[in-house]
């Protein structure tokens, strides 16, 4: 990837678009919003309250990130969505049962309501638990034109310079690269032979990389995950990243696991259970989008621990995940994991870990997060694939053939490092041999 020379700056509207309107997208916007009239706090975002550190230590100079990259302020920002179940904002956000309505949703009831979901490009096939009446007909290929109508249609009804679009929508069910999916002329073929390859995630990805704008897929199916979708979007100059919003279990299992690592403590069980009564829960019930999930959240141990290159420490692991679908929970999920670690001379120890934790408060910071650096990388002319954005993801999309990283120090390093790198800084390797010249 070419260092930028220059980055165009951040004027006027930025629009994000949503495919999915529901828990996360809903708590997001509404967040935006809240931080807007001065209700609320960003909270979990680095754009808006992490610092940076740039030069030496020394040098005192730690300015917010979004003082240091020119970044879509909030108040330029604008929200677009599709879903199958045409609720409009402030009625999804009800149904979600995330935010407390006297709290925070009806202080904002003229703006939540007045986003209403553009329909979808859905199919009972790809997520089995949920229908709606919202939806687009035709050829995958029609629906696929149909999306970028809208995109143009949004884009000029509210007189926005630039969008981004996250998928917020329900994890497809699991789905593997084949030959439709390899060149562009197999893959609209196949878009307008309705192929069963071709998952609604893939054709709004489509969508947006036809139309120049930047794709980040918050849910772990393959979306823009396929050689040609990565191809377009090279080619089209377009960044895109994904996979898996990195939020609860997963965020602590890559906190927890590195730090076991670094002291070269072994690890022979991780056993990670979760019970969780939202939408996304119930979607997940179903086998097939449960097991795309799981492809998911699994990867992430192996790729931290390394079994390969340290095998007396973690080539016994037994890893397991569970996800419970418990509808009194809504969104507060738990997830229990218990860890059997070994040390000095092998002998055993265990750690239990109960979270109870808010998934969508966890996931719309970096909702946030993605559609401002998308954007960012877009100005700076950075298109294909993003790794430096792989600290948001719980399976991390990566140039082909090159593992990911999975542990979260590295991957914040490496957001920090790619943006001082944009800007031209020096990057901060902690060496600091030159304090004690
Ligand atoms: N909340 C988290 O912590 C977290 C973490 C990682 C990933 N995710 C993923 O983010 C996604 C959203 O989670 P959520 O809790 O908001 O779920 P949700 O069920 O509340 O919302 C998903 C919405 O997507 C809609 N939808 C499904 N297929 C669609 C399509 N083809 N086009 C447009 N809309 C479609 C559904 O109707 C639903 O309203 C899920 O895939 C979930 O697995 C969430």
């Amino acid at each position: 990837m070419k260092q930028p020379s220059e980055i165009r700056p951040a004027e006027g509207k930025l629009g994000v678009l949503l495919p999915g309107f529901g828990a996360v997208a809903t708590t997001f916007v509404a967040g935006v919003e809240a931080v807007r009239r001065g209700l609320a706090e960003p909270i979990g975002s680095l754009t808006q309250m992490n610092r940076i550190r740039l030069g030496k230590r020394t040098d005192g100079r730690t300015p917010l990130i979004k003082d240091f990259v020119p970044l879509a302020g909030l108040e330029d920002l604008v929200f677009g969505s599709w879903d199958p179940i045409p609720d409009d904002g402030y009625t999804s956000a009800l149904n979600a049962g995330v935010l407390q309505k006297e709290k925070h949703l009806d202080p904002i009831k003229d703006f939540l309501s007045a986003i209403k979901p553009m329909s979808a490009a859905f199919d009972t096939d790809y997520v089995k638990k949920l229908d709606g009446t919202n939806k687009k007909s035709g050829t995958k290929m029609e629906q696929a034109e149909e999306i970028r109508a809208d995109i143009r249609r949004f884009k000029e009804e509210n007189g926005c310079e630039r969008l981004v679009m996250v998928w917020c929508a329900s994890t497809e069910v699991f789905l593997r690269p084949g030959a439709v999916h390899e060149t562009l002329e197999s893959f609209e073929q196949a878009m307008r032979d309705d192929d069963p390859g071709i998952a609604p995630s893939m054709l709004y990805a489509y969508a947006a990389l036809m139309e120049g704008v930047p794709y980040a897929n918050g849910a772990p199916n393959l979306s823009a995950d396929v050689t040609v979708l990565e191809q377009l979007a090279a080619d089209n100059g377009v960044p895109i990243c994904g996979k898996d919003f990195k939020t609860g279990q997963t965020l602590i299992k890559t906190i927890l696991a590195p730090g076991f690592k670094t002291r070269m403590l072994g690890v022979s069980g991780w056993f990670s259970t979760n019970i969780l009564g939202n939408r996304d829960g119930e979607v997940l019930d179903d086998p097939e989008s449960f097991k795309t999930k799981e492809e998911s959240k699994l990867g992430a141990l192996e790729h931290i621990l390394q079994p390969d290159l340290y095998p007396t420490l973690y080539g016994d692991l037994y890893h397991k995940v569970r996800i419970n679908y418990y509808p009194p929970r809504r969104d507060n999920k738990e997830g229990w994991d218990n860890i059997d670690i070994f040390g000095w001379m092998g002998y055993p120890m265990q750690i239990k870990v109960d979270f109870l934790c808010r998934d969508s408060i966890l996931a719309a910071p970096i909702v946030l997060d993605l559609a401002l650096f998308l954007d960012l990388a877009s100005r700076a002319g950075m298109g294909g694939i993003q790794e430096w954005l792989s600290f948001y993801f719980k399976a991390p999309q990566t140039a082909p053939g090159l593992y990911p990283e999975h542990d979260i120090f590295i991957q914040h390093w490496k957001l920090k490092n790619t943006l001082r790198w944009m800007m031209h800084e020096d990057m901060v390797t902690h060496l600091g041999t030159e304090y004690y010249d």
